[in-house]
């Protein structure tokens, strides 16, 4: 073979490679509404980034006939590329192959890539369309899955590891995507469940479609295993690349200040009457943090899992923040048993990749009840406090309407190391609602009361006029100050400059025992 015939071959083994499964199976993926692995690095990367590795790794296994199947590059493509100019390592599963079943060198090829993100700071993000453990491997392919999930704890808090549901992930494929920061699924068209309907048939009886076991409308919504759903694949990797804009490559640098012609210094005038004067009726905090963050771009995490509380990413000054809000407009803002977890995840996320926390409080308390008795708040609300806590990040608190009790404290008060709050006139800082208080504290005036209902109102406005404003707290520095609304934007920034050195740490400990 002489040299040009020599970069022939090199050129054809490289587009067979570049094939995968064959151009039947890539017409079959295409049919079920699916890209190939190749096409979504292709949207996921900036274009021409991608660079592959390991593009003629075939598999070592012979047992029932695999020894005649040989695929190169096996069922994953791996490598690296940019977004928006920055590093990313990915892989991305290739269901035209095996069905995208992990065996011995597909888990390989991601341990590589994951050791070269981990190594060189910069995030991983798996595009996951697998059918789990690869059968005829037997336990090579466990072993490989368990290399990947080491990877991904020692990963975690170091660099952001993002996961995309592009297919069906059964088995061991969901439980890397469940160790990583975020996951991402596609509406209808990806499932992620630990066993699939056949198996859940024999064992509960139950007849279940993958839709209604593990699609993206459960997993955004019931369960909370998915952080972002999106209509078609094209747009959940449109929103990998909008979230990575607020991220840091890793843990030792910040996030990367974007451009704003939104003005610093922006007065936001409606925001003064935004709150309503019945502390019972609701308004959406949402538009709140809409007027409030630069061009009023709000990236939201968890959107449709328990939404009493808010969570996402957004900037101020062009600087990432991560934005934790109660929700007066769904329960009233109450912390459940969801809300808590999911503040505490989004709480220990931005802790660990030093994105500023930002936190707008209206919280009447934790949802009272047998059910959630039962299934622990005690234990869950302890992780939103355990998670504000230990987060050494700068903390601004805002309180806009109600910090009542247990939840006051909770949520980044200033007794737990929050740098500055702020707190509007409308604030009300108690132990709990006029109500429930007048009804403890006097139940024995009002059992003797010649007209009780009267004699109550007069308590419940005894009370209001008390200690349902800010001045209390502000009088003892819990509150730093008391602020007109429209001002909080440039406040907010402000405190953001003023806080840029800040260096806080815990003791020092192998790790702390958060109550899982
Ligand atoms: C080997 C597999 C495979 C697997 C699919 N294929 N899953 N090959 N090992 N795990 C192959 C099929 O044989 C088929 O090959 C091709 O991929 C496409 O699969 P289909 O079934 O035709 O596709 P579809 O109808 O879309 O169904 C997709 C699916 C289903 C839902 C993923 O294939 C399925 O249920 N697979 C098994 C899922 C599972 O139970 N996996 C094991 C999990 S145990 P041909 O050649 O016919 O096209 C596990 C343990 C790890 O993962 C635990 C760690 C904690």
């Amino acid at each position: 073979m002489n040299e040009t015939q020599k970069i022939q071959k090199l050129n054809e083994l490289r587009a067979q490679s570049r094939l995968g499964g064959g151009q039947e199976r890539i017409e079959a993926q295409h049919k079920k509404g699916r890209l190939t692995a190749r096409e979504r690095l292709d949207l996921l990367l900036d274009r021409g980034s991608f660079r592959e590795m390991d593009p003629f790794v075939v598999h070592r296994t012979t047992d029932f006939g695999l020894d005649e199947q040989k695929i190169m590059s096996d069922s994953v493509v791996t490598g690296w590329g940019t977004i928006d100019g920055r590093l990313i390592y990915v892989y991305s599963q290739d269901f035209t192959v095996f069905g995208g079943s992990l065996g011995e060198v597909h888990a390989e090829k991601i341990c590589k890539v994951m050791d070269m993100a981990l190594k060189n700071g910069a995030p991983i993000i798996g595009l996951n369309d697998s059918g789990g453990a690869r059968i005829q491997e037997g336990v090579v392919a466990l072993g490989g899955y368990a290399d990947i999930f080491l990877r991904n704890t020692m990963s975690s808090g170091v660099i952001p590891q993002i996961s995309a549901i592009m297919g069906p992930c059964a088995g061991g494929a969901v439980y890397s995507p469940a160790l990583t920061d975020f996951i991402f699924m596609t509406r209808n068209t990806s499932y992620m469940f630990v066993t699939g309907p056949d198996v859940v048939k024999t064992v509960t009886h139950e007849e279940v479609t993958q839709e209604e076991l593990g699609g993206a409308a459960v997993h955004s919504e019931k369960s909370g295993v998915c952080h972002v759903a999106a209509d078609s694949e094209a747009d959940t990797l449109y929103l990998i690349r909008k979230l990575m804009s607020y991220l840091p490559q890793n843990n030792m640098e910040d996030a990367p200040p974007a451009a704003t012609t939104d003005d610093s210094l922006r007065m936001e005038e409606a925001l003064n009457s935004l709150v309503p004067d019945d502390a019972n009726k609701p308004y959406d905090i949402k538009e709140v943090i809409r007027l409030i963050v630069d061009d009023g771009n709000f990236f939201e995490i968890h959107e449709n899992y328990a939404a009493n509380i808010v969570v996402g990413f957004a900037r101020l000054g062009g600087q990432s923040v991560g934005i934790v809000a109660n929700q007066p407009a769904v329960l009233a803002g109450v912390l459940d048993i969801d809300a808590s977890e999911k503040g505490a995840r989004f709480v220990r996320f931005c802790d660990a990749f030093n994105i500023p926390i930002i936190t707008f409080e209206d919280v009447p308390g934790f949802l009272p009840g047998t059910n959630q008795e039962h299934h622990g708040i005690i234990r869950s609300g302890a992780k939103l406090l355990y998670a504000y806590c230990e987060a050494t990040v700068p903390k601004l608190t805002v309180i806009t309407r109600k910090a009542y009790g247990g939840a006051y404290c909770v949520m980044s008060s200033k007794h737990i190391r929050s740098d500055l709050n702020l707190a509007w006139p409308t604030a009300e800082i108690a132990v709990m609602g006029p109500d429930g208080a007048v009804n403890i504290i006097f139940r024995k005036e009002l059992e003797k009361a010649k007209d009780p209902v009267k004699r109550k109102a007069e308590l419940v406005a005894e009370y209001k006029e008390k200690f349902a404003n800010p001045y209390v707290a502000a009088s003892r520095g819990y509150i730093d100050d008391v602020i007109e609304p429209k001002e909080t934007r440039p406040r907010l920034i402000n405190a953001l400059a003023m806080l840029s050195n800040k260096r806080d740490a815990n003791p020092a400990k192998k790790h702390g025992n958060i109550p899982l």
